[in-house]
């Protein structure tokens, strides 16, 4: 077998693993089941537009750690993309996070920052942050019961497809407030979307000599080639899909999210003058919709001025054949997960990775710079161990 290294999943997690190994002179075969690399940082142009559409949900690149941005700066350059999210609450739009403008707004004022404290402190009080006995309470007790009402109730509830009282209060630590007029989304160093999209930055990680790219593979049909069976023992394994799937869910299933995504084609030039807009009331089905054109205004005069590409995003408990997106976390997650550790580490030359194999929400830059410490910490000294035996 003309491999050194098999990695399960060509998401940015399997990708970094794989880009490393191949520049230190390994030969890296990367498999996935899906018919594109890219794992859900996936973008095409919708065909009737060619405007960049997200497959999975809208992805915003931005970090603060320095290492992850050069690293990410040797396949593309960034545009000067800064994320801003609007919310429309009964008919009204507002800024989010929630900052000074959006609480003037709310309740038709000028509060200075103490004066805004003030008034959320003092709404916060019918409820104490460490007896509240659920969602609904520790939500008031941060953030005073008219802000969490009409920005954080409905719109959790619509994630969790549960209300807000049975909800458990450990969902949230903090609501993030702002005293301020700063409506940036992030707070990083660095945030940018790719140049030239997302696919074509994940496409040159993937162009080297030194890696072979199987798709449509699936790591659990015996009847594809580098399969399970086959693999495991022959060469070191990175494996980046579900961690409870491995073990054929012996220590039973771990619960995810997912996400449904309704796509529409409309005939206006802009439908909502932003890339992104929540919806927080209980009366609207959906979380918030997209507009992709929005996410690109750099590429205004290649994308039709006629016509724009929305996506309505639903949120739901995820089945076994749903894509895997948030991990839900509850305390028998915990308990599974601590369980499947422990088969991982006998599991000899196999490294669990990224979001779906550690059973843990990781934005880009996080999926990137865990692969980069495991490069340095596990993969690059086997490499080193083969080149010696070679
Ligand atoms: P990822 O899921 O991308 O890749 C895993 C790959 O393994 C998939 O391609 C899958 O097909 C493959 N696989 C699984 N099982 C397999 C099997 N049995 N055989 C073969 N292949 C298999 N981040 C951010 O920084 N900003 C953002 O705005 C967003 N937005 C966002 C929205 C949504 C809806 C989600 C779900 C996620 C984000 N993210 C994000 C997170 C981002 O997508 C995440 O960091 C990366 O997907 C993590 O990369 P991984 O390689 O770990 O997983």
């Amino acid at each position: 077998m003309d491999t050194d290294l098999l990695v399960v999943g060509s998401g940015f997690f399997g990708l970094t693993i794989a880009e490393r190994a191949a520049d230190a002179g390994l030969k890296v075969t990367v498999i996935d089941r899906r018919s594109h690399i890219g794992g859900n940082a996936y973008s095409e142009p919708e065909p009737k537009t060619g405007i960049e559409v997200h497959r999975y949900g809208a992805h915003l690149f931005h970090t603060s750690n320095e290492r992850v941005w050069e690293y990410v700066n040797r396949f593309t350059s960034f545009t000067n993309y800064v994320h801003r999210v609007y919310s429309t609450h009964n008919k009204q739009t507002f800024a989010l996070p929630v900052n000074l403008h959006t609480i003037n707004q709310f309740f038709n004022a000028a509060y200075t920052p103490d004066e805004a404290r003030a008034l959320v402190k003092e709404q916060a009080g019918e409820f104490n942050v460490e007896n509240a006995k659920n969602f609904y309470e520790k939500g008031i007790a941060l953030v005073g019961r008219p802000l969490f009402e009409a920005f954080f109730a409905h719109y959790t509830a619509k994630q969790w497809q549960t209300s807000p009282e049975k909800l458990s209060g450990d969902i949230v630590s903090r609501l993030p407030v702002r005293y301020n007029y700063d409506n940036r989304y992030f707070n990083d160093k660095y945030e940018g979307l790719p140049v030239d999209g997302y696919t074509a930055w994940i496409e040159r990680m993937a162009d080297h000599p030194n890696i072979t790219v199987q798709l449509n593979t699936d790591f659990f049909d015996s009847s594809q080639p580098f399969n399970k069976n086959d693999m495991v023992g022959q060469v070191p394994i990175v494996y980046t899909g579900p961690i409870d799937r491995y073990f054929d869910y012996s220590e039973g299933s771990l619960s995810w999210r997912t996400l449904d995504f309704e796509e529409e084609v409309l005939d206006v030039g802009d439908y909502q003058g932003t890339p992104v807009m929540n919806y927080p009331d209980a009366d609207v089905e959906f979380t918030r919709i997209h507009e992709f054109k929005h996410f690109h205004p750099e590429r205004k005069d290649s994308y039709p001025d006629d016509k724009t590409v929305i996506m309505r995003e639903f949120s739901r408990f995820a089945s076994h054949d749903d894509e895997p997106y948030y991990p839900v976390n509850t305390p028998e997650d915990r308990t599974g997960l601590l369980a499947y550790r422990e088969l991982a580490k006998k599991e000899e030359n196999v490294f669990f990775g990224g979001r779906l194999g550690t059973y843990q929400y990781l934005d880009m830059h996080m999926a990137i710079g865990s692969a980069l410490s495991m490069w340095d910490n596990q993969i690059s000294k086997i490499a080193e161990t083969l080149k010696v035996s070679q």
